[in-house]
Parts: C-alpha cells; structure tokens; sequence
C-alpha cells in the first residue's frame, strides 16, 4: 500500500455509531480529515465478536455481515472523494462488561485471560480472521489489528495481567500466541495482498506490565506472523486507576506531558523489526512530526487529538500554513466525553477544570507550550 504522505489519522472512538452502524456524521468527519490532507486514515474501533460490545450501539461493529453495506457507502464516497487517502478499519474485542465503569478504581468489570476457555479464544482468533474478510469485502485499504491498552488482545500480552499457565501466558511468547493466532490465521484467509497492522502499547507503564524488553520481542513476533507494520501507543492499562490511572495518561497525556512522550517507544521497536513502524502520543504540530521521521524514530507518525482539533492539520502544513493550525490543547475533554459514553468532540477546553474555574490565563498559555 503506497500512502501520499507519512501521516496517519490514530483511530479514536467517537461513540457516533446508530446500533454500530456507520452514521452519516462519522462518514462526514472521515471524509474531512481524509480531505484535510493525511495519508492513511485509522477508522476507530470496530468490535469483532457479536457477544462483545465496546461502547453498546453507539460504537462500530463489523461482528456478522450486516454491518458490510453501510462501510461499503462509506468506503464508496471515501475513494472517491477523499482526496487519495487511504482507508484502514481498527479491529477490536474487549473482555469488559458492557456496561463498565472507566472512572472505576483498581476494579476489573469483566473477565481476564485466566477465565476464558481453549475454545473461547478459538472464537476469539477466527472473529478477528472474519472481520478482518468482511473489512476488505467493505472496501477497506488495510485493517489496524487492536492489541493495544485495555484490549483483550493486551490483557493477553500483558505480563502483569495474563496469568495464565498454559501455552496463550506464562512467558513473552506464550503470551504472544493468542496476537500472533490472530495474524496467522486471517493471513491464511486473506492472502498476502492485504495490509495488517498491529497495534500494541510499547511500554504498558504498570507496576509488573510490559516494557519495551518485552514488547520488542512481541513485535518481532507479530513481523514473523506476516502482520506489515506495527503501531506503537502506550499505557492505556485500567486496572491501576481506571482512566485516572498514570497508564491511561501515558495513552492520552494532558498538557503536563512532555510533546511525543512515547516517540522512544517506537524507536526501540524500530531498531529491531523490519515492517514500517508507526509513532504516536501527543504530537502536535507538524515540526515535531518532522523531527520523528528526519531522526528515524518511525517511519510514520499518527495524530489522534491534534485532529480532532483541526480536520485540516495535514493540508495546513504541507502548504507552509502551520501557524493556522487550530492546536489541540491537550485538555482532555474529548476523552472525558468518552468515559462518560458520550459522543466525542473537540470542545477546546469548555469542560475542563480551568474552565470551570475561569482561568482563562493558564488555558491561554497552553497552545504556546508547542510553539
Ligand atoms: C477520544 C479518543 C478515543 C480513542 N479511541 C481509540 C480507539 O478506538 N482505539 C485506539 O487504539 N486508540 C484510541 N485512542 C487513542 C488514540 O488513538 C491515540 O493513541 C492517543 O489519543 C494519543 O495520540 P494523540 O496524542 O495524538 O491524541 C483514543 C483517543 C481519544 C482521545
Ligand atoms: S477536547 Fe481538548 S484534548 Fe480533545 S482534541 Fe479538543 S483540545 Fe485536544
């Protein structure tokens, strides 16, 4: 797959599904940022298994063949008009109960690996292997394989969480083998002509969780299993405070964090694979894009927030236009959006705690943190 340029759209829930279909405001938010200028768009988490849902109706679903036509329009008028964009899906099953509870503190709502049966994960392997068919059926380019953060696929790979004592835990590799099943067998049915993504959390930034020792040996793995490239987030664990928790931060950092906080995280995975590797976290302006790519860190860089803030990012830059670039301010009410289950949008601060306090000083100061 060729992609026009080097940036990514990170895929970001924005719990606008009508029963995990597609809804024409999300086919209309896609195609802006496709025509805001970036090179591969991630659309957010589809869940794979018809028993899981991620966020009930208002999340994507691509479990049985129903959810195909209305991707297909989508895909459609993307091609067509979304000024020569790629298009990837991200694959996703969560062993969360529907109806969790992100504010939860050290609670687990449902099951972790050590419950689930052989046969179970078999389901597991073979619902991302069809979703991963009906993807392409839908029209997209490629498919973005969620093994990163809360994802059933992480509690897997996780060392702190996965404690299983058969072949799927134990060690790094047993606790790749459910990950890399999944590559295997959809490459199996798919063939070789259809672009695989992994996405894992570089470092897990818990106490007992993965750091780059091993999740270096993960993507090696996962680049054996035929996937073509690997995506690196981080954090993004619940179980050590819920969204609160310094993991979650490491996944969606606020203001206080440093700019590309987890660019090492892929340099390490990139120093030992050879599959393009993809970096993201908190950046947000296109000079410290450049600075990954011209440093060699990642062959690409994903944005999440930043466009959420700013559909035209991408066109902005490329055309010298970066001071109009309307900058995420790394307040994180589009994530408080989302824990609370509710649609997901920019709000530029509106519900923040400077906000509410009315300290119009400080969230003046942020956007120049970048400058
Ligand atoms: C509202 C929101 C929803 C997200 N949903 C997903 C998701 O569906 N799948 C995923 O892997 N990451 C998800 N993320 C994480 C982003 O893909 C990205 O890794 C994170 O926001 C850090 O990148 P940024 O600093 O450029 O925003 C989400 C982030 C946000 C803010
Ligand atoms: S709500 Fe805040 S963190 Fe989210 S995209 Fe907008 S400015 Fe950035």
């Amino acid at each position: 797959m060729r992609l026009k340029n080097r940036l990514v759209m990170a895929p970001m829930e924005t719990l606008q599904a009508e029963s995990g279909l597609m809804s024409s405001k999300q086919m209309k938010y896609y195609l802006e940022r496709a025509r805001g200028g970036v090179g591969l768009v991630i659309v957010e988490a589809a869940g794979v298994s018809s028993n899981i849902t991620m966020f009930e109706g208002a999340g994507l679903r691509l479990c049985d063949d129903s959810y195909i036509p209305a991707l297909q329009r989508f895909t459609k008028q993307f091609h067509s008009e979304g000024d020569e964009s790629k298009l990837a899906i991200q694959l996703a099953h969560v062993l969360l109960e529907p109806g969790f509870d992100m504010f939860a503190v050290n609670t687990r709502q449902g099951k972790r690996p050590c419950d689930l049966s052989l046969e179970e994960i078999n389901h597991i392997i073979d619902d991302f292997a069809n979703a991963t068919i009906r993807a392409r059926q839908a029209g997209f380019d490629a498919v973005e394989y969620h093994m990163a953060h809360y994802n059933t696929v992480a509690d897997f790979l996780s060392k702190g969480f996965n404690t299983r004592e058969d072949e799927y835990g134990q060690v790094t590799e047993g606790r790749a083998r459910l990950a890399c099943e999944i590559v295997k067998r959809a490459r199996e049915k798919i063939g070789h002509n259809f672009p695989l993504i992994c996405r894992i959390s570089g470092d897990e930034y818990t106490v007992k969780g993965n750091t780059l020792r091993q999740t270096r040996i993960i993507a090696q793995m996962l680049e054996g299993a035929g996937s073509d490239a690997i995506h690196v987030s981080g954090g993004g664990r619940l179980e050590d405070g819920g969204v609160r928790s310094y993991s979650f931060f490491r996944q969606v950092p606020t203001y206080d964090f440093p700019d590309g906080l987890n660019m090492h995280l892929a340099e390490g995975i990139k120093k030992v694979v050879s599959i393009p590797v993809i970096a993201v976290g908190k950046i947000g302006d296109p000079a410290t894009a450049e600075e990954v790519l011209v440093q060699g860190k990642a062959d690409l860089v994903a944005l999440g927030r930043a466009l959420l803030a700013d559909a035209a990012f991408a066109r902005k830059a490329a055309e010298g236009r970066s001071k109009e670039i309307q900058r995420c301010m790394w307040c994180n009410d589009c994530v408080r959006l989302l824990a609370r289950k509710q649609p997901v949008v920019c709000t530029r601060g509106a519900l923040s705690i400077f906000a509410k306090k009315g300290k119009k000083s400080v969230r003046k100061r942020i956007p120049s943190q970048n400058s």
